[in-house]
């Protein structure tokens, strides 16, 4: 280890939460951020929709919380809720003091008074939702990726990739992390480590994200030793472009908010027959709306139609949307937008306290990658980026509060002496592929338990000959993000198996009706001392016990 891989603070994720972390730690600490490829290439930069705020007088944070709660489907931790809705006048002003610009409503021409345009998204009771145009996220992240590279006290490192934490038997103490550049993998050391990665919706052959949500925060903590909670929660966003050359571009919910209607190819509007709030109703239920009149018609998608508002209105607010749907050849000021359900959320994660603190001492986790108690069983639109915000600045806090100590040995240097590069690569692409369409088609937006078993069985196998793999080839970005994908898809069918009901995003066809009480599902990994099990959750303990993988290669 060079002592250039020593560091108060190790951030893995480029995102809103691991960017606003950085810049919320005081500038007498050194932290260094990795990312896998460029710094602004994640799930926040193609943000489109924006962040849930009180900010108008006839909204009201109790109204916040209701709505969230009731999209929760009655598994959202209140206080978390509370905690997070509460904060967020908070989190705008840090972010325009920042240089973040949303949207202002263009028929308040007077600055002093004008007001933020806030548009509407599904689940939501108000208008509450700050945007700048369809773009939010790529507004967030430009600001926030050029404040970090001005911090004299972060380090921006593109293309660097975790492989595991690195654990001393008390706390985290840093981790092992591949140059994608040299194929080297270094070990990196710091008083705490943040995982801020994103999700796992990459574990379906159809979603929304970029390439890089392969859930390697939530498999390096669930290999460290930390509970995983609410997997089962994955959420389908219900209006995706359906073109071939489209790879699931989202068509933000934000069309639905300023009239778009979905319809059956014969124009025939369908969502009043499953929700009085029509195509406004929260995502888990338009999903499933959307699939059901799929399969009973035999369609390849239905349609989105915001062609009844003027063309000056839809460029000017999706101006993303538009663009992209012309560039594909559907002119959305006139034509009916061909969509379909993609997975896009990941709701469950590792399971953390109001700082972010997980189970395991030093290590944190924010945004996607953590289970807070927000989401319940059904993230509502555009909570997600203030969770982002409000957990980052929580847990800057607390690292600063705790003072942790720093590793008292450095950690040891990776060892692949015995391993060899790989000569069948064709094996990593086709057990993604093979993985991802096996995760679609059996643990998608309606399952039962015959097809949760079978994903059960395939996935253990494939599991085994991956990390056979592991352990004999030198390891690369391609081999590490199949192994999380993996090990995600594992924990995913294993507290969809546990649940033996249907709420929210899971819907399990032998089990349709609702139990009286809701609780999480929570996995908890071999390394997790029994004895260290909080009272209130002794009742919701698995019956599945997780596996130990290596923490270097043999
Ligand atoms: O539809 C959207 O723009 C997505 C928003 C979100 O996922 O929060």
């Amino acid at each position: 280890m060079t002592s250039s891989n020593q560091f108060d603070v190790l951030i893995v994720g480029s995102g809103a939460a691991g960017l606003s972390l950085a810049l919320s730690l005081p500038t007498s600490y050194q932290c260094a951020v990795l990312s896998k490829s460029q710094i602004a290439s994640g799930s926040t930069f193609w943000a489109q929709g924006g962040m849930a705020a009180v900010l108008h007088d006839r909204d009201s944070i109790e109204a916040h919380v209701a709505d969230t709660l009731n999209a929760g489907a009655g598994l959202c931790h209140e206080d978390a809720v509370r905690f997070t809705v509460s904060r967020a006048r908070e989190i705008v002003d840090w972010l325009l003091e920042q240089g973040v610009r949303f949207d202002y409503r263009d028929d308040m021409p007077d600055a002093e008074f004008r007001e933020f345009h806030l548009t509407m998204e599904g689940g939501h009771s108000h208008r509450r939702i700050l945007h700048a145009a369809d773009q939010t996220g790529r507004a967030i992240s430009e600001v926030l990726t050029q404040r970090a590279t001005d911090a004299d006290n972060v380090t921006l490192l593109p293309g660097y990739c975790i492989v595991d934490l690195i654990n001393d038997g008390e706390k985290c103490v840093g981790a092992y992390v591949l140059d994608t550049q040299t194929n080297q993998v270094h070990a990196f050391s710091a008083r705490a480590v943040v995982l801020a990665t994103g999700g796992a919706s990459k574990a379906y052959v159809y979603t929304s994200n970029p390439d890089g949500a392969s859930g390697d925060g939530i498999a390096s903590a669930w290999r460290a030793g930390c509970r995983i909670a609410n997997m089962e929660f994955n959420q389908f966003h219900p209006t995706c472009l359906y073109h071939p050359e489209a790879k699931s571009f989202l068509i933000t919910e934000a069309l639905r908010g300023e009239g778009a209607v979905l319809q059956l190819p014969d124009g025939e509007r369908f969502m009043a027959r499953f929700d009085e709030r029509g195509e406004l109703a929260p995502r888990d239920i338009v999903a499933r709306a959307i699939d059901h009149e799929m399969k009973r018609l035999g369609l390849d998608c239905v349609f989105l139609d915001i062609s009844h508002r003027p063309a000056q209105f839809i460029k000017q607010h999706f101006p993303t949307v538009y663009e992209r749907c012309l560039k594909f050849g559907v002119d959305i000021t006139t034509d009916r937008i061909p969509v379909v359900p993609a997975a896009h959320y990941t709701c469950g994660g590792v399971v953390v306290d109001q700082a972010g603190a997980s189970d395991l001492p030093g290590l944190y986790v924010i945004g996607e990658t953590a289970c807070t108690g927000l989401h319940g069983a059904n993230r509502m639109a555009s909570n997600s980026l203030l969770e982002c915000f409000v957990y980052a600045r929580s847990a800057a806090r607390d690292i600063v509060d705790k003072q942790h100590l720093a590793p008292t040995e450095a950690p040891a240097a990776w060892d692949d002496s015995r391993v060899r590069d790989s000569d069948e690569d064709v094996i990593i692409t086709h057990q993604w592929q093979a993985l991802r369409r096996l995760m679609w088609d059996y643990v998608g937006i309606v399952r039962s338990d015959r097809r949760l078993e079978f994903a059960r069985n395939s996935i253990n196998l494939m599991r085994e000959e991956i990390d056979g793999y592991y352990k004999r080839f030198q390891i690369t970005r391609p081999l590490l993000e199949l192994r999380n994908l993996a090990q995600v898809a594992a924990l995913t069918v294993e507290c969809a198996l546990q649940r033996e009901e249907s709420r929210g995003l899971h819907f399990n066809q032998d089990h349709p009706d609702l139990n009286n009480d809701a609780t999480d599902s929570i996995l908890i990994p071999d390394r997790w001392p029994s004895s260290s099990i909080p009272n209130n959750l002794k009742h919701t303990l698995p019956q599945y016990r997780g596996d130990q993988a290596p923490e270097c290669q043999p």
